[in-house]
């Protein structure tokens, strides 16, 4: 038996990086999972290779979030556990940051939770039972402290941490969790635009590796995908508005 047999998850951002890793893992487990993404070329690709259901989504639009839970709900009768993944990356400095850009992190990374936290709610609070259920989103270490550029993306991260609290306080009477997970440095494409912008990415790559006190980077599927795992299933049925780290000590003191 899996940890998650039978459950009904909702993966958002499953076409690539930490998404498609959770889902990997909420599959092992026995979960029958259904990802969403913008990207519908990929995500149908990972959602077949995974056994599971892609749905086409943009987290920052009320109206898809609508479709989607419908969807999920037509073809299942419940949803048990939704995470919160899909996000986007800039950098610029605060003082060159253009309202559109800051607005545009915000709308997905925030707004989307936000979205999804709403809808979410109102799918679990109907399962038969009243056996409620679990969200997981997604923050970073940048939702916890700031980040020299990352103005907008610290900022929809933190309100991502907060909101998550907020969630969690409204709706524990119903057997609703609501945790967030902090990632610290993980090996995805979010990293390939700085990469190609480093005038030597291999030396980048090395001084990254370098900063991290255990000497490297995460691995979508391993570290964080099992860290998915745990708050989707019953072993973590004590634990809601927590923030879990998962970081390799990223933040846990100043590099010397
Ligand atoms: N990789 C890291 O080091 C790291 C660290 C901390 C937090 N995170 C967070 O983890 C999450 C996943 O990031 P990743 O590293 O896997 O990045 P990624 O770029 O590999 O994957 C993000 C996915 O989200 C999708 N997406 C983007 N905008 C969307 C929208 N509006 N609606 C639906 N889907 C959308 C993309 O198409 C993509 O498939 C993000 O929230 C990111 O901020 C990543």
């Amino acid at each position: 038996m899996g940890r998650m047999e039978g459950q009904i998850a909702l993966v958002t951002g499953g076409a690539s990086g930490l998404g498609t890793g959770i889902a990997k893992r909420f599959t092992e487990e026995g979960a029958i999972v259904t990802i969403t993404d913008i990207q519908t070329e990929k995500g149908q690709e990972v959602a077949d290779e995974l056994g599971a259901t892609f749905l086409q989504h943009n987290v920052a639009e009320e109206s898809d979030w609508e479709s989607v839970i419908a969807s999920v709900l037509d073809a299942h009768g419940r949803l048990d556990t939704l995470v919160n993944n899909a996000g986007i990356f800039n950098n610029f400095p605060i003082d060159e940051m253009p309202l559109e850009e800051w607005q545009r992190v915000i709308d997905v990374n925030l707004t989307g939770v936000f979205l999804g936290c709403k809808h979410g709610v109102a799918a679990l609070k109907k399962n038969p039972g009243g056996t409620g259920g679990s969200i997981i989103n997604i923050s970073s270490v940048t939702g916890l402290r700031g980040q020299i550029g990352g103005a907008a993306y610290s900022a929809s991260k933190g309100g991502v941490h907060i909101l998550t609290k907020s969630v969690a306080v409204e709706t524990a009477a119903l057997k609703i969790r609501c945790n967030s997970i902090h990632p610290g440095i993980i090996d995805t494409p979010i990293m390939d635009p700085a990469f190609a912008a480093a005038p030597d990415p291999a030396a980048m790559r090395a001084h990254i590796e370098g900063y991290l006190p255990v000497g490297y980077m995460g691995d979508a599927a391993h570290d964080i995908g099992n860290m998915a795992v745990f708050l989707a299933s019953d072993d973590s049925t004590y634990i809601t508005g927590s923030a879990m780290l998962v970081d390799g000590g990223m933040i846990a003191g100043l590099p010397t």
